[in-house]
């Protein structure tokens, strides 16, 4: 199988893109690698056909911004925090912060469906990462506007802190008043990881450094050493070769950071494995490229043009700042 998989790609002459999160098996093959920013610009400038072997807000972020390129994924795996953020909702909401006469701009995270960044854009808003939400935040704060961030409270509120500004989520009590409003949504995964495992660690290991990914809580984020993206926790990784770790975020990645540092605990007491990016295996990369080879167009991105064209505003107002 591993062969094969190997002829077709030299054959159709494909980039293979992985997200981190994913299994050892897919990501091994892939030769562009990166956290969703990285990956964003990296497979904006290919012009060869795309294999993306990650969430569905990746592939189709890839295919609106490259629109000319065919984009494929193995598996349409949906990220659950995208999708609790569904159109009707995201329009519910911005509709009553109009109807409180609340000037803001909208953010949302990359983590969204293409039709979210759409609806932000139509209202003046862009998207972030991980690695710039503060960059992006601050760039909004300076229009003297209040940010509606969407869909992840938690990145929203560990960003708001860092930059010392009120947030609250919409619905809360006063949250009209708060410099930051913020959708009600999180990820399955980051939410796993509690203060009590970084109490856990610090108090088994005085020397340990907790690392997390800012999806998890504020109250995690608060007791860490270290909160930034997948690439800035692999770098600070690479900074810390020898020193003991305790890291909160997806299992695939952090079990694979041990061969930088074996030192390396994970952050939970259940293993954090997201289920989403978890669902790509190789055998489905095999299958799509044999169908791709066949001339077929098995789980082609296709993202219909006036959606694609308004949420390519939010990811390009993005990239220009970042
Ligand atoms: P990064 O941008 O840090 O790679 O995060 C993506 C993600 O889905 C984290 O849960
Ligand atoms: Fe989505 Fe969380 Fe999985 Fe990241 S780890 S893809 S935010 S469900």
């Amino acid at each position: 199988m591993l062969k094969t998989i190997k002829n077709l790609i030299k054959k159709h002459n494909i980039t293979i893109a992985a997200h981190y999160y994913e299994k050892d098996e897919v990501f091994n093959l892939a030769n562009l690698t990166g956290d969703s920013l990285e990956l964003a610009k990296k497979t904006s400038t290919l012009n060869n056909p795309l294999i993306f072997c990650g969430v569905k807000f990746m592939g189709e972020s890839a295919k609106i911004l490259n629109p000319d390129i065919p984009v494929f994924m193995p598996r349409l795996a949906d990220c659950s925090m995208a999708r609790m953020a569904q159109e009707e909702l995201v329009k519910e909401n911005i509709k009553l912060l109009k109807e409180k006469n609340i000037d803001f701009i909208p953010i949302t995270y990359i983590n969204s469906t293409a039709k979210t960044k759409a609806i932000v854009a139509r209202n003046g808003g862009l998207t972030c990462t991980s690695s710039n939400a503060k960059k992006i935040i601050e760039y909004a704060l300076k229009q003297n506007k209040k940010i509606f961030f969407l869909p992840d409270k938690n990145l929203g509120r560990n960003i708001a802190k860092m930059l010392k500004i009120t947030a609250k989520i919409i619905g809360e009590k006063d949250f009209e008043k708060a410099d930051m409003i913020c959708f009600n949504g999180h990820c399955s995964v980051h939410q796993l990881f509690m203060p009590e495992h970084v109490m856990f660690y610090k108090e088994k290991y005085p020397d340990i450094k907790i690392v997390v990914h800012p999806e998890c809580s504020p109250e995690v984020v608060e007791l860490a050493d270290f909160a930034g993206s997948t690439s800035q926790i692999l770098n600070y990784v690479k900074n810390h070769p020898n020193d003991k770790l305790a890291i909160g975020t997806e299992f695939n990645f952090v079990n694979r950071l041990r061969k930088i540092n074996p030192n390396i605990y994970i952050l939970s007491s259940t293993k954090p494995q997201c289920p989403s990016m978890n669902e790509t295996s190789l055998k489905e990369l095999y299958e799509l490229l044999v169908s791709i080879d066949k001339g077929e167009e098995k789980n082609k991105i296709e993202v219909d043009q006036k959606t694609a064209e308004d949420a390519k505003i939010a990811l390009q107002r993005m990239m220009e700042l970042s």
